[in-house]
């Protein structure tokens, strides 16, 4: 069993992806069969203004809930955590480097080749880490690093089209966007609205890129030979919502998908 955890809807783009396996990627019984758990932390929504002692804590508890529920390989797909998972979490959870995907790693590796002007966004507990920064230093790259402090938490909660539209704006506002050739959405939760962010960086000839397919191929070839079940998801909510359980019935509505709110 699989095992994803969020602080709420992010994650959603994660699995969405893993669940379409791309064409040059599928193999038989691909991850469109494995059996899923969903861990999406709503009660503690949004991650991304936590301090990394509170984060690092959230990250046990997710992985302790999900081993409890059976899941022998995780997908943390959430950047605001990749900080948090530490070496010695694999020591204290028994897991061994390959039952682990998270959001950095796949991200950048992404961009080894690449020339491209790279602008990224994500939440501010992300952008603190220097996570990304310092992954990117490792393959000889400068990134310019935004945090939009107020976003996640207006997407997990169902804010309107203009509230989030106000909310991109204002953190571009000083920056000139023609600079760059590819803006990240390094949080899981920004390609819910990926529009908003086309609509703003199109003009400027800058492409927005989503990492959630590069990472669902990394679960794909770590997880896909290990993972055959049913297809099933089941998603685990800590507080009832009706934006999440919205989103699942729009980007889940053909599979056998059942949802609990949890402790
Ligand atoms: N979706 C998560 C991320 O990728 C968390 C966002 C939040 O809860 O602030 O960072």
């Amino acid at each position: 069993m699989i095992g994803i955890f969020d602080s709420g809807s992010g994650g959603l783009t994660v699995l969405r992806k893993m669940r379409e396996v791309p064409a040059r990627m599928a193999q038989p019984g691909g991850l469109s069969n494995a059996d899923v758990v969903y861990f999406g932390d709503i009660a503690n929504a949004p991650y991304g203004s936590k301090s990394h002692a509170e984060l690092s804590a959230l990250t046990v508890h997710a992985i302790q809930f999900l081993q409890s529920r059976g899941a022998t390989s995780i997908v943390s797909a959430c950047n605001s955590v990749s900080a948090s998972l530490a070496i010695s979490l694999f020591d204290i959870f028994s897991l061994a480097p390959t039952q682990l995907v998270e959001m950095v790693g796949p991200t950048v590796a992404q961009f080894r080749d690449s020339e491209a002007r790279i602008l990224l966004c994500a939440t501010p507990a992300t952008i603190q880490s220097e996570i990304y920064q310092q992954a990117f230093q490792m393959i000889g790259k400068s990134i310019t690093a935004v945090p939009l402090p107020e976003l996640a938490g207006a997407i997990e909660f169902g804010a309107s089209r203009e509230e989030i539209k106000k909310i991109v704006q204002n953190g571009f506002d000083d920056l000139p966007l023609s600079r760059f050739d590819v803006l990240i959405l390094a949080c899981t939760h920004y390609p819910l609205v990926r529009e908003v962010f086309e609509e703003l960086c199109e003009p400027a000839g800058v492409a927005v890129y989503d990492p959630a397919e590069a990472v669902a191929a990394r679960a794909q070839s770590l997880f896909a030979k290990s993972e055959q079940g049913s297809g099933t998801t089941t998603f685990c909510i800590t507080k009832d919502s009706p934006s999440f359980r919205a989103r699942v019935a729009e980007l889940f509505s053909r599979s056998s998908v059942t949802t609990e709110v949890v402790k």
